[in-house]
């Protein structure tokens, strides 16, 4: 994930190094078994074997319920004026332009992000796919929609920051329809199958018309970037319920080629958790049947009695002095 930053990152770095070659470091990871595996990342991008890295495995008896204030979605509704739509010979990113910025804040996060784009990861077949799993289940396809926090002036200088960027995360699941939200993009990837390839949507979609039909429910953990160079920026929202894609929708994913042959497969391997705290949100009303929450309702109750004593005292006293 986040190819496109990364990129960006490498080429800077290229400039400061005067290095000619940046062109080749862009494309110097891969997925497939050999020296450009993900298990040899960390020879070249040291943050790659750091301790709090992602794809993480979830699983759901160990996580701390919480309930958080509402995620807030900003300009949501409205189509893009224009949306690209690239393969970088890692993932397929969609880039959008809008009139007014996209942007999230609410939830476990402090400052408000905007969003700066989306792209996909997936596997050789339906029974895996997605790089976060959830009780050590894959889904077979997971999106990640990237935003970046604007108490920073550009994206550059939130790659440095531990709180610089906020991945949406949402899991696919197989279903015998096609998803009408997704054929225009589907539609599309015939026209970037190599590396390199850019074409335009010509409707697009809304970021809401992506988005999982509850936005109430989601893990979340701090973790980092998913390729090179792993740095570890990134909070975490990964939704609970999954959006419906077919078996052929995912297919034409699988049919793109990167530099190396075909991408088949882009996901990471989970790694090692190292005590982090992953939270759940239960949302709502739910919240009232976790232990946390009942500690708190029991704390109001007693608050409500000496609530009602204090009343009653005031009564008291009221009548007294009368
Ligand atoms: C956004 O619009 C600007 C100006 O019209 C254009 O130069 C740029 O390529 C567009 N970017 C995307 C991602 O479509
Ligand atoms: C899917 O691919 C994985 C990884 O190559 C393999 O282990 C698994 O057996 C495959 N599953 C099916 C149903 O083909
Ligand atoms: C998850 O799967 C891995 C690999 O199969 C296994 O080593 C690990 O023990 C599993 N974790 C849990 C909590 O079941
Ligand atoms: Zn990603």
């Amino acid at each position: 994930m986040l190819v496109q930053i990364a990129a960006a990152v490498l080429w800077t770095v290229g400039l400061a190094c005067g290095s000619p070659s940046h062109g080749e470091n862009e494309q110097s990871f891969g997925y497939d078994s050999g020296e450009l595996d993900p298990s040899h990342w960390a020879n070249e991008y040291k943050t790659c074997s750091g301790k709090y890295q992602s794809p993480i495995d979830i699983e759901e008896n160990l996580v701390t319920k919480v309930n958080l204030p509402l995620l807030r979605f900003h300009n949501i509704d409205t189509l893009p004026t224009s949306t690209t739509i690239t393969n970088n010979g890692h993932t397929v990113v969609l880039q959008l332009n809008y009139t007014a910025p996209v942007m999230i804040s609410g939830g476990p996060l402090t400052p408000t992000y905007r969003f700066t784009q989306l792209h996909f990861h997936w596997g050789v077949n339906d029974s895996l796919g997605s790089e976060d799993l959830i009780n050590n289940h894959s889904y077979p396809m997971e999106l990640h929609m990237v935003f970046s926090n604007t108490d920073y002036d550009d994206e550059k200088i939130a790659l440095t920051k531990n709180d610089g960027l906020v991945v949406l995360a949402m899991f696919f699941e197989i279903t015998q329809e096609d998803n009408p939200v997704y054929s225009e993009i589907v539609n599309t990837l015939g026209q970037i199958n190599m590396p390199d390839q850019t074409s335009n949507l010509l409707v697009g979609f809304t970021i809401r018309s992506m988005l999982p039909e509850s936005t109430e429910l989601y893990f979340t953990y701090k973790g980092s970037l998913t390729t090179p160079p792993c740095l570890e920026v990134v909070t975490w929202i990964d939704f609970k319920h999954p959006i419906q894609l077919s078996h052929n929708q995912v297919q034409a994913f699988r049919m793109l080629r990167s530099k190396h042959g075909q991408l088949t497969h882009n996901s990471r391997p989970v790694q090692e958790l190292s005590g982090r705290p992953v939270w759940y949100n239960v949302g709502g009303f739910a919240a009232l049947n976790t232990p946390t929450i009942q500690k708190n309702t029991a704390a109001s109750f007693g608050l409500a009695i000496s609530k009602i004593f204090m009343l009653l005292c005031c009564k008291l006293a009221t009548l007294t002095l009368f």
